[in-house]
């Protein structure tokens, strides 16, 4: 791709948002104005990075309606100072009362994961998501087919990034003060647009003890 064709498609994406912009103020004449001065979004969404599953998109949402965190394959790592961050804030300060994990058939974060290929940086990321499959390893293996179990990994993941919620300090402190936020697991299709739910914690769940703090 030439340089001068790389400048016309980033200039088409300003192009689209002064397109954008115009056609909400004329459909909704405050709409920026009610966004410019506090952001009150129930939803923190936790989801993949990639760029099929927006989620503002696929769940019919507008600006101001989820708060959003996105890495490679939807983990929630407890060493992560970015998720750490946004979760704290999102629960804390913007109290949602629901976070969503995503993930999404096909992830190929996921699929990489399942490989034995070293991939620079990103085998440190992964080998979250092969904890994942140790972990449920029994049920894994006893699936043949490799799309399926692939699919079957996705989901597993999502239960386990969902349980990994509730090891934070933040989820329990807010559980206990708030009966607040629920947790859901879902999983996007790319394939037909239609998310299918996994799994749900509510809010004030049992803890696992062994993860479980009582001085919070
Ligand atoms: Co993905």
């Amino acid at each position: 791709m030439s340089l001068s064709t790389e400048i016309k498609d980033y200039e088409q994406l300003l192009r689209q948002n002064k397109e954008w912009a115009q056609r909400v103020t004329e459909q909704d004449p405050h709409f920026f104005e009610r966004l410019t001065n506090v952001q009150k979004p129930k939803y923190l969404w936790i989801g993949c990075s990639d760029s099929r599953v927006p989620p503002d998109r696929i769940t019919g949402t507008q600006p101001g309606e989820i708060f959003i965190h996105r890495n490679i394959a939807n983990m929630v790592v407890d060493t992560d100072l970015n998720l750490l961050s946004v979760l704290e804030y999102a629960v804390n300060v913007l109290s949602v009362e629901h976070v969503i994990v995503c993930g999404h058939y096909g992830c190929g974060g996921v699929k990489a994961a399942m490989e034995n290929k070293t991939a620079g940086l990103i085998n440190k990321w992964l080998i979250n998501i092969k904890d994942a499959y140790r972990h449920n390893r029994e049920e894994l293996d006893a699936i043949t087919d490799a799309k399926k179990k692939l699919d079957k990994l996705i989901e597993v993941n999502i239960r386990e990034q969902l349980f990994n919620l509730t090891k934070t300090s933040i989820i329990q402190k807010s559980w206990r003060e708030k009966k607040s936020p629920h947790l859901h697991g879902w999983v996007y299709d790319v394939a037909d647009g239609l998310i299918n739910p996994i799994c749900d914690i509510p809010a004030g769940s049992e803890i696992d003890p062994i993860y479980r703090y009582v001085d919070i």
